[in-house]
């Protein structure tokens, strides 16, 4: 009888490229039945997955009792919180950890939380502002304290579709041929860039192998790409001069609070770096666990594929 696998996220970006990922798999699809979490099946993304044939299921990570039933019978978890629904550390963690305390008690032998480094321990407590980071990491303790049959951490790097996610300013064009890429990035700071429709193929291993994996961290991103190289691969797609914003040109583009750390990049990226000190050898592992068959998408391909580029 195939497991039941219940991800949270369904209708957005992770957990929907979770679902395409095992859907499109013949092992995978045929092992889980799967179950997608939404707070309004009403809504186009759980229509289509329905009509996909995945189950879809209203709860709410803000409302505990409401995640019982969603959870019931489920032997696996995808685990997902939207930090930026209310911007609010404290929020994410009490979200994080009733998806955790509510699959405990539904029996839930497989927990996959997507998580991310904490920077004020990787930082020994120079770094203690990183909220959506500290406060993924916490809820990664939690987890590891509630000793599951199995578990695993995705750690999702920068998201290549940031780029043009209505919270970041577009690209501008300032003259006949040049573009102003509107980050202040000074050229060597590297980036680690994920498709995050690729999601799926870097939580396989996890979910071929539960028992190998458990504990493990699966840091992931096709690669670190310097700002240099992001703009220069960018510029070669485009047939146009995509170059790196300078401090001031970078103001004209703040619109809101929370893109002044993004745009201008804070210690975080430039001294620690994304993953933090041992990021290369992290994401090696974690490339070295992929089936080869599972090829990540390089951030040239991505830019062909959101082509053509008329910037405005
Ligand atoms: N962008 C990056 O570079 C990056 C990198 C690493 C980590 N992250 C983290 O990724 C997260 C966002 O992931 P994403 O981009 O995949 O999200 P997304 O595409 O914006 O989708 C958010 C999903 O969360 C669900 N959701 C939100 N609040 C919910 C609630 N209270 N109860 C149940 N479901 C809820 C939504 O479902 P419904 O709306 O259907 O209910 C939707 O499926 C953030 O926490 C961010 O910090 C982002």
């Amino acid at each position: 009888m195939s497991k039941i696998f219940v991800i949270f996220g369904a209708t957005g970006k992770q957990g929907g490229a979770l679902i395409n990922f095992i859907l499109q798999d013949e092992a995978l699809s045929k092992e889980f039945n799967l179950r997608g979490i939404t707070r309004k099946a009403s809504k186009p993304e759980a229509v289509q997955l329905k009509e996909r044939g995945v189950e879809v299921i209203e709860a709410d990570m803000n409302d505990p009792p409401s995640l019982r039933p969603a959870l019931e019978g489920a032997y696996a978890v995808f685990a997902m919180t939207n930090f930026w629904d209310k911007a609010s550390a404290e929020a994410e963690v009490a979200q994080g950890k009733a998806i955790a305390d509510v699959s405990l008690t539904a029996g839930v032998s497989l927990m996959i939380w997507s998580s991310l480094p904490n920077v004020t321990k990787m930082s020994n407590g120079e770094l203690t502002t990183v909220e959506h980071f500290d406060s993924k990491a916490e809820v990664e303790d939690y987890i590891r304290s509630l000793n599951f049959p199995s578990s695993a951490f995705f750690l999702p790097g920068w998201f290549m579709q940031n780029f043009w996610d209505n919270f970041v300013p577009k690209p501008k064009m300032i003259s006949e041929d040049t573009v102003l890429f509107p980050f202040a990035w000074p050229p060597d700071m590297r980036m680690p860039l994920i498709d995050i429709g690729d999601a799926g193929k870097y939580l396989a291993p996890a979910l071929r192998d539960p028992a190998k994996y458990n504990g493990a961290q699966l840091v992931s991103a096709t690669a670190f790409y310097s700002a240099q190289e992001i703009v220069d691969i960018w510029s070669g797609v485009s047939g146009k001069n995509v170059r790196l914003a300078t401090g001031d040109e970078v103001e004209q583009f703040i619109t809101h609070p929370l893109q002044r750390d993004v745009l201008r990049p804070g210690p975080l990226f430039l001294r620690y770096g994304y993953f933090g000190p041992n990021g290369d050898r992290d994401l090696d592992w974690t490339l070295a666990q992929l089936d080869p068959a599972d090829k990540l998408t390089t951030w040239e391909e991505f830019l062909v594929r959101n082509g053509p580029w008329d910037f405005e």
